[in-house]
């Protein structure tokens, strides 16, 4: 069977493409593989995890660009050069245009370290996420693994896994259970569900 190709996004220190990475060698991921990995970020630790496991990857910094178009275009181009199906944002800071988002309609996932729509939108991400939860005082947080479309973390919601919040969390306890428990458990599993519907559907049509 051939399987749904995986580009996942990344601008940081890529714990989340490492639990994809993880979660293909044992096996977990029957209808896609983990094809290329596009970094927003020069020298993100990302890359060293990619290269360590012969994976490709390009480095696209929007500074080395004239305008976002071009960007990404840049980005398009290396998509569709290695035939990129779904794409995961993990990590990834950097907003696409609403065209760039069209072209890959329920093909983009993006993992969110809180429950949607609490937590979320503009502004909201990595430890100010967590900051906020602990300000306002919920007891309970968790990951949401959505689609991406024009809105900040608007689309539609695949997985989510809640976390308790502890009396004594800092944001940066509260930030590491939450990827350990709840964003490395359900990306990878996310990853393999859009997968498995666009090889089924591709499948209803032949
Ligand atoms: C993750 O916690 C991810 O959920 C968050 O950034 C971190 C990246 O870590 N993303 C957002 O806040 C997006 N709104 P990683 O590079 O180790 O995977």
């Amino acid at each position: 069977m051939l399987k749904a190709k995986i580009a996942v996004f990344v601008s940081g220190g890529g714990t989340n493409l490492q639990a994809i990475i993880d979660s293909e060698k044992r096996g977990e991921l029957q209808h896609c593989e983990l094809s290329l990995v596009v970094s927003s970020k020069p020298g993100a630790y990302a890359t060293v995890r990619a290269k360590e496991n012969n994976i490709p990857f390009v480095e696209i910094n929007i500074k080395d660009f004239q305008d976002r178009k071009d960007f990404e275009n840049e980005v398009l181009k290396k998509l569709h050069e290695y035939n990129i199906d779904i794409i995961v944002f993990a990590g990834f800071m950097y907003i696409l245009s609403a065209e760039f988002v069209s072209e890959y309609e329920n093909r983009i996932i993006n993992v969110h370290p809180a429950l949607i729509p609490s937590f979320c939108g503009d502004g909201f991400y990595g430890l100010k996420v967590h900051k906020a939860v602990l300000d306002y005082g919920v007891k309970i947080t968790g990951a949401t693994v959505h689609y991406v479309n024009s809105i900040t973390d608007g689309g539609k919601i695949i997985l989510q896994k809640a976390i308790e919040v502890h009396d004594n969390d800092t944001p940066v306890s509260l930030q590491q259970r939450v990827m350990c428990e709840a964003e490395w458990v359900i990306l990878p599993q996310a990853c393999e569900l859009v997968a498995q519907q666009i090889i089924e559907s591709r499948n209803n049509i032949k």
